[in-house]
């Protein structure tokens, strides 16, 4: 088992003003151990608010993390000087955010480059071009210009110009139409073919099913369960996972499965597990503790195990 990323036991809680003087923790995430092995899609997924978001953050260090830790090749993050963004770039979900349209597609696929004083950037920028597909003639045009589709390309462009090893992808294909999100998807595949790892968050349970290796599902700010694909998404374990799997939505009415929860809010409970409250399957520990169990290779953490 070679990681190249390891979480550990990571909790981010941000303070929330509840009126004049009251205040709340919101735990974002709490207790988030993972690891991400070298070459692999590590497909994260839940529902929104889940923390998804927030572990991409901080394993980029675009936010800090309350406790635990986060390790690259054994080294803490927060220890790493700039050596780590040529290392762990970023793709995010809606590329018209995340391009400066003043730029030009050449500007924004050199910037880092220039960030890391490499040398042939006019070379290496044809290159990441080439490699999402884009033509050269795209250099001098502006992200306006440009469909979502060739905008979330000239995003990769940026993201694998440096080579890296890990590449965070949050939601890289909600803003797009389904033909070109299958594209795109594709585009993923064959970077994964050429060994960058992903950790690639999703709340679309049927995007992760097509990219990913293995699959952590998230869920109040923790983890569910952790293993390989086939096992997770053909065999759930975990109540929520289960429900995950019941909501997928389906072509066809016929296809469609009895749906034995209640679309509510939920507020997460302090103690216990996060699904308690809606999980069809609750037990009365399950609102004091949390057990944690290894199964096969797999992590679980539910009482049921
Ligand atoms: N900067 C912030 N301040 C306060 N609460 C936040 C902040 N960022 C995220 N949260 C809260 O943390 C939880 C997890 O959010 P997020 O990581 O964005 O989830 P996801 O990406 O799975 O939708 C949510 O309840 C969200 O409202
Ligand atoms: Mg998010």
């Amino acid at each position: 088992m070679d990681a190249i990323l390891q979480v550990r036991n990571l909790t981010k809680v941000y303070r929330l003003k509840r009126g004049l003087l009251k205040r709340e923790n919101l735990y974002a995430l709490k207790d988030v151990s993972l690891e991400v092995r070298r070459g692999e899609v590590l497909g994260v997924v839940g529902e929104s608010g889940s923390g998804k978001t927030t572990l991409g953050k901080i394993v980029l260090r675009l936010e800090r993390p309350t406790s635990g830790e986060v390790l690259f090749e054994g080294k803490d993050v927060f220890e790493l000087g700039k050596e780590y963004t040529r290392m762990v770039s970023v793709i995010f979900q809606d590329p018209r955010n995340s391009l400066n349209p003043r730029m030009k597609v050449r500007e924004i696929v050199e910037e880092p480059l220039l960030v890391h004083g490499e040398k042939e950037r006019r070379k290496k920028v044809e290159t990441a071009l080439e490699r999402v597909m884009l033509d050269p003639s795209f250099m001098e045009r502006k992200p306006d210009d440009l469909s979502g589709g060739q905008r979330q390309r000239v995003a990769i462009a940026r993201a694998i110009v440096l080579k890296p090893k890990l590449i965070v992808a949050d939601e890289p294909t909600a803003s797009l139409d389904v033909s070109v999100q299958s594209e795109i998807l594709k585009l993923f595949k064959s970077l994964k073919e050429e060994g960058i790892a992903f950790i690639f968050i999703s709340h679309d349970i049927r995007v992760i099913e097509r990219i990913a290796d293995r699959v952590a599902v998230l869920y109040g700010g923790r983890v569910m369960e952790v293993g390989e694909k086939e096992e997770v998404l053909k065999k759930p374990l975990h109540p929520y996972t289960k429900f995950l799997l019941s909501n997928v939505p389906v072509r066809h009415p016929k296809e469609r499965r009895p749906f034995d929860f209640q679309e509510v809010e939920y507020k997460i409970p302090e103690k216990g597990c996060p699904f308690a409250p809606r999980c069809p399957e609750y037990l009365e520990e399950c609102s004091l503790s949390v057990r944690r169990s290894e199964l096969n290779g797999r992590v679980v953490y539910c009482n049921l195990y």
